[in-house]
């Protein structure tokens, strides 16, 4: 694999489909291979925008104006960032041998829609999995509930992320109020839903895996270590590396991991999703780019979650090890305006071991992501200590 000089004839051209702050994270690592990045989002100044050599706003759930800006471009990658593209464009685009599209346009197909990868986990490769069903009327929710997944359980729009449109059914009587709540919020305006029962889990991981080429160029999996988080709605709050588990489970966690990555294929990272109770794990879901969760690599791995992505798609070896204990706490924005600030920075950087990073987003909701703190420590609790202090020293203001 050789690389280009950027702006010239000879540039490695990657174009990022989703520029929020992990887009951004990974973009600043292409640039530090001189890769030539080009950052599309939905919305103007998006945090990936700031640090990319040209910025694009467009709808990429336009499978048009996504074909006209890759033909425009001619990036050699094609790195998604979010799940609402119109994949079925990106499997084109692929087929045409306009672009590469990582890990694989398939793996995107999949991964955007619930029904798709829950049903290659579970029915194709045999994966434990929450029980679940699909439907897309009331009436089909209430009896998929009726005939086994029972209460309670959780139903979600298939076509969804960040927790959106999702609640959880305790009895009857919340059915309809499920229902309703996920046709106003799914992504897609689809009709259908997925319901699953609720795993009883003593906590959940991320296992990013990574699928990278060695030195003689055969695709090799690395595991990080796992990575233990809070969820709040829908979003994480907080999470640590690594999180303390069984052999057992650590070592089923890598096979299904292994499993559903090794099922999608291409070079990338992958956040795949677990619930462990014991030594038992039960896969949930997986994306086929950086997690969330993973910001806390930006303190705890010699290669964070951006870097081993960067390499992976560019066909390098990667390094997954783990340096030291780390943790992250999001910063909210706490409100609702543009162009926001921030204080208490002196005070949540005197935090021994932490740094923040603020994504730069032009515009502030009450929970909105808008930055992140974190720190390394002596174990866990004192890592996620130093985070959360940081993370809760800093304000924002208009
Ligand atoms: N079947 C389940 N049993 C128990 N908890 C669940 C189940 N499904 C979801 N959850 C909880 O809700 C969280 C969000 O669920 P899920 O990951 O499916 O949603 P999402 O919209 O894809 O969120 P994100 O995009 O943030 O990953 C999970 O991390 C877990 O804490
Ligand atoms: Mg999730």
């Amino acid at each position: 694999m050789k690389l280009g000089t950027p702006l010239s004839e000879s540039a490695t051209r990657v174009m990022l489909l989703g520029s929020g702050e992990l887009g951004k994270e990974v973009i600043i690592e292409l640039q530090r291979f001189g890769v030539e990045v080009i950052a599309v989002d939905r919305y103007e100044n998006a945090p990936g925008h700031q640090v990319a050599h040209r910025a694009y706003v467009i709808d990429m759930t336009d499978g048009a104006a996504l074909r006209a800006l890759v033909e425009k471009e001619r990036p050699h990658l094609i790195v998604p960032e979010i799940e609402a593209i119109d994949t079925d464009m990106l499997a084109t685009i692929e087929a045409d041998g306009l672009a590469e599209v990582i890990p694989t346009a398939r793996a995107t197909q999949l991964t955007m829609n619930r029904e798709g990868i829950r049903c290659l986990a579970a029915e194709e490769l045999g994966l434990p999995t929450s029980a679940y069903a699909f439907a897309d009327s009331l009436d089909e929710l209430q009896r998929a509930i009726d005939n086994g997944i029972a209460y309670p359980c959780i139903v979600k729009p298939v076509m969804s992320s960040s927790g959106k449109g999702q609640s959880r059914i305790e009895s009857a009587a919340d059915v309809a109020r499920a229902w309703d709540y996920a046709m106003s919020a799914g992504r897609v305006k689809q009709a259908r839903v997925i319901v699953e029962a609720v795993v009883d889990f003593d906590y959940e991981i991320t296992q990013l895996t990574v699928r990278a080429r060695g030195v003689a160029g055969d695709i090799e999996t690395h595991f990080c270590a796992p990575i233990g988080h809070v969820q709040k709605n829908g979003d994480y709050v907080e999470s640590w590396q690594p999180q303390p588990m069984s052999d057992a489970a650590l070592e089923e966690s890598r096979r299904i991991a292994k499993a559903v990555t090794d099922a999608l294929g291409g070079r990338g990272i992958f956040g795949v999703e677990l619930f462990v109770k014991g030594d038992e794990v039960v896969f949930s879901e997986v994306s086929p780019r950086p997690h969330d969760t993973g910001l806390v690599t930006l303190i705890s791995q010699w290669q964070t979650e951006f870097a081993l992505h960067a390499r992976a798609i560019l066909g390098f070896p990667v390094d997954a090890t783990l340096r030291s204990v780390g943790a992250s706490a999001v910063i909210y924005g706490a409100m609702n305006e543009t162009a926001i600030s921030y204080s208490g920075l002196e005070q949540a950087l005197d935090v021994q071991t932490s740094e923040i990073r603020l994504f730069g987003k032009p515009e502030a909701f009450d929970r909105r992501r808008m930055g992140v703190a974190i720190a390394s420590g002596g174990d866990i609790d004192e890592a996620r200590g130093r985070a959360r202090l940081a993370a809760s020293r800093v304000k924002t203001e208009k």
